[in-house]
C-alpha cells in the first residue's frame, strides 16, 4: 500500500501516521522526523537544515529529494509506505514521480487532511513532543503524567518551530508552496479530502476506509 499523507502543519498527519503505520504494516516516512533526528544527532544534514526549520522556511528541495530517494529505496519500503510531510513542493513532487517509477511503487492516493487555520494554530501552540517520536497536545490528548511521555518518560518539550510566529509563517509557506499540489495530485486522480476537524479517532475511521481499498 503506497499512501501519501497530505495537509498543512498541525493538521495531524504525524498523530494518525503513527497509527496507521502500526495498523497496516507500512513504514512511516515523516521528512520532519528524519530532519529532526539529524538535527538532534549535530549531523552536517542536521545543521543546515536547523536553520530552516527554526525559520518556519522548507529545507531546499535537492537536499529533501537526496533524503526521500534513500529513504524508499530501503528493503522496508519493498511492503509499501506511508509518506508524511513530503512532497511539500511541485519539484519535490516531480521528483517523487521519477523515484517511484523506478521502484515500481506508484503511489495509490494522497489523502489530504482538511483542517482550518484557527484550529491549526491552536493544535501547533498546545502540542508538546517526545524525543521519542510520540506527540500530545496540552488540551486535546495530554500525557497521562503532567510534562512526561506516556510511551518512554521522558520530559515533554515544545518544538522551536511551534511559537506563535513560526506558526504563522509555516502556514504562511504551506499557502505559497505546498497547497498548489492539492491541484497537482487531483489532476492526477489521485487526491482523495478527509475532514480532520473531528477527533483523532474519527478521523482514523476516515483515512482508514480509504486506505482499505488498497489492502
Ligand atoms: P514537519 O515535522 O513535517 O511539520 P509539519 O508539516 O509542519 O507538520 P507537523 O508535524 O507540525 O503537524 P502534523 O500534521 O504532523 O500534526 P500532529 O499530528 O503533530 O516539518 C517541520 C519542518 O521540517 C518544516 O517546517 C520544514 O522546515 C522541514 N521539512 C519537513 N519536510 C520537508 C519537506 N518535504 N521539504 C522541505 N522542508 C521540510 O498534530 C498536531 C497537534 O494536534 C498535536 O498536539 C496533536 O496531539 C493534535 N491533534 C492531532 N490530531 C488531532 C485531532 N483530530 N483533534 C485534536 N487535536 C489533534
Ligand atoms: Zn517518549
Amino acid at each position: 500500500m503506497n499512501i501519501a499523507l497530505f495537509g498543512p502543519p498541525g493538521a495531524g498527519k504525524g498523530t494518525q501516521a503513527k497509527e496507521l503505520s502500526k495498523h497496516y504494516s507500512i513504514p512511516h516516512i515523516s521528512t520532519g522526523d528524519i530532519l529532526r533526528a539529524n538535527v538532534r544527532d549535530g549531523t552536517e544534514l542536521g545543521v543546515k537544515a536547523k536553520e530552516y526549520m527554526d525559520k518556519g522556511e522548507l529545507v531546499p528541495d535537492e537536499v529533501l529529494i537526496g533524503l526521500i530517494r534513500n529513504r524508499l529505496t530501503e528493503p522496508d519500503c519493498k511492503t509499501g509506505y506511508l509518506l508524511d510531510g513530503y512532497p511539500r513542493t511541485i519539484p519535490q513532487a516531480d521528483a517523487l514521480n521519477e523515484i517511484l517509477d523506478e521502484i515500481s511503487k506508484p503511489l495509490d492516493s494522497v489523502i489530504n487532511i482538511e483542517v482550518t487555520d484557527e484550529e491549526l494554530v491552536k493544535r501547533l501552540s498546545g502540542r508538546r513532543s517526545c524525543a521519542c517520536g510520540e506527540s500530545y497536545h496540552l488540551m486535546f490528548n495530554p500525557p497521562k503524567q503532567e510534562g512526561l511521555c506516556n510511551a518512554c518518560g521522558s520530559e515533554l518539550y515544545q518544538r522551536d518551530d511551534d511559537k506563535e510566529e513560526v506558526i504563522r509563517q509555516r502556514l504562511s509557506v504551506y499557502n505559497d508552496k505546498t497547497k498548489p499540489l492539492i491541484d497537482y495530485y487531483d489532476n492526477a486522480g489521485l487526491l482523495v479530502n478527509v475532514n480532520g476537524a473531528g477527533s483523532v479517532d474519527s478521523v482514523l475511521a476516515d483515512i482508514s476506509r480509504i486506505m482499505d481499498q488498497y489492502k
